[in-house]
């Protein structure tokens, strides 16, 4: 298997497991707009997406195909996509072999382009990219998609991993866009990197894009996975620690899994606590120490800005016309010190209730967890 996210283990996210399994279907008429679902790094996203296609895998053709590392060139790429497709393959039983003829096909000839490396006898060579390998695969999946009568619809987690230097924006999106058009599949891209999700929502009409934002767990998740956690890494440590945690590192479930995980090998929870909350600090501590030293942005604007973030988001409307602290956010976000989120699934300032993620515009920029947010507001103090 190549997934590192168990699902074994899944807690809370009822409403937006709900949403998705409505979401993540073939559209009932082609639609333009590529669906993409945001948040930062280890929020959740890929268990979620795991999550809602083992519940509707049985009567839905869903490919998904995790990129999990960036390729070198397309024959790595084909490599790659080849095996995972064929590891695909056994889940297509019963009512579903139809599409396994279709997908052994595609393989086998794609299989059929890794020839000996000599000139003339390959289809791909190093020259081609990861994306055009990709685009053409998915090519070839909807053209037998059209001969039978048959839906699917694609997840790919961290499309990004795709593109290799210069890339359009609007090529890539209007590629998915129309491979829709034709009515067959339905793709969804996943992605944690915000550089790559900025720059797609900057140059592409936002038409053509749906953004499905995951926000923090909730506060009763959050414990309800602490204690499951307990438990599974045998930690010794009592309920109202669990709670001094959880308020300080909110609901970040790879933080939690983090913690739970480090305390069950050193055996002593408060300590790998501290250790994470001063590796956050550093982190700022650091990113801070760039932007100010590198003249992105001056001291006393610094101040304003975290002074800012640490008790309420910054609306991206609001530094329209402010290039240096514009500059100074891009580069904490690209650090991941802050995310672009939305207001009604954030639960960094306020806890989020039943609700944790939806459909909205990122319009707003906040800490990536609460851990982020304490950790500002103890700079703040200290500034
Ligand atoms: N709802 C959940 N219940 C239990 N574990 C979860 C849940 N959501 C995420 N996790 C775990 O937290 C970690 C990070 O989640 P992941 O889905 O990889 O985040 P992302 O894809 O957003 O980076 C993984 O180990 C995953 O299994
Ligand atoms: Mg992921």
């Amino acid at each position: 298997m190549w997934y590192t996210v168990s699902i074994e283990l899944f807690v809370g996210r009822k409403y937006e497991l709900e949403f998705l399994t409505k979401y993540l279907k073939p559209a009932p008429a082609p639609t333009r707009s590529v669906g993409f679902i945001v948040g930062p790094s280890g929020i959740g996203k890929t268990a979620l997406v795991r999550k809602t296609l083992s519940i509707i895998e049985d009567n839905i053709i869903t490919l998904y195909l995790p990129l999990v590392r960036s390729y070198r060139d397309g024959l790595d790429a084909l490599k790659h996509l080849a095996s995972m497709l064929s590891e695909e393959l056994s889940r297509y039983k019963g009512l579903l072999s139809k599409f396994r003829e279709i997908l052994l096909r595609v393989i086998k000839g794609f299989e059929a382009k890794i020839g000996p490396i000599t000139i003339g006898s390959i289809v791909y060579d190093r020259e081609t990219t990861p994306l055009v390998v990709f685009q053409d695969l998915l090519e070839e999946l909807n053209n037998d998609l059209l001969k039978s009568d048959l839906h699917a619809v694609v997840v790919v987690d961290e499309l990004q991993n795709m593109l290799t230097g210069e890339w359009s924006p609007w090529s890539l999106v209007k590629f998915f866009s129309m491979l829709q058009e034709y009515g067959r599949l339905r793709v969804v891209l996943v992605s944690s990197d915000y550089v790559f999700v900025k720059k797609i929502m900057d140059r592409v009409p936002s038409s053509y894009i749906q953004i499905f934002y995951l926000g923090e767990m909730s506060w009763e998740d959050s414990i309800e996975l602490s204690l499951e956690l307990t438990r599974l890494y045998d930690v010794v440590v009592d309920r109202e620690s669990v709670e001094e945690a959880i308020e300080l590192i909110g609901g970040y479930p790879s933080m939690i899994y983090d913690l739970f995980y480090q305390a069950s090998l050193y055996g002593d929870f408060k300590r790998e606590l501290e250790r994470i909350r001063d590796k956050a600090l550093m982190d700022v501590y650091s990113a801070l120490n760039y932007l100010v030293s590198n003249g992105i942005i001056d001291y006393r604007e610094v101040y304003k800005l975290l002074n800012e973030l640490s008790t309420n988001p910054i609306y991206i409307k609001d530094i329209i016309g402010k290039p240096s602290i514009t500059r100074a956010i891009e580069y904490l976000v690209s650090k991941n010190i802050l995310q672009y989120g939305c207001r009604d699934f954030l639960g960094v300032y306020k806890w989020n209730k039943d609700v944790t993620g939806g459909l909205c515009s990122l319009e707003l920029v906040a800490p990536p967890s609460r851990l982020y947010l304490n950790v500002l507001k103890d700079i703040v103090k200290e500034l």
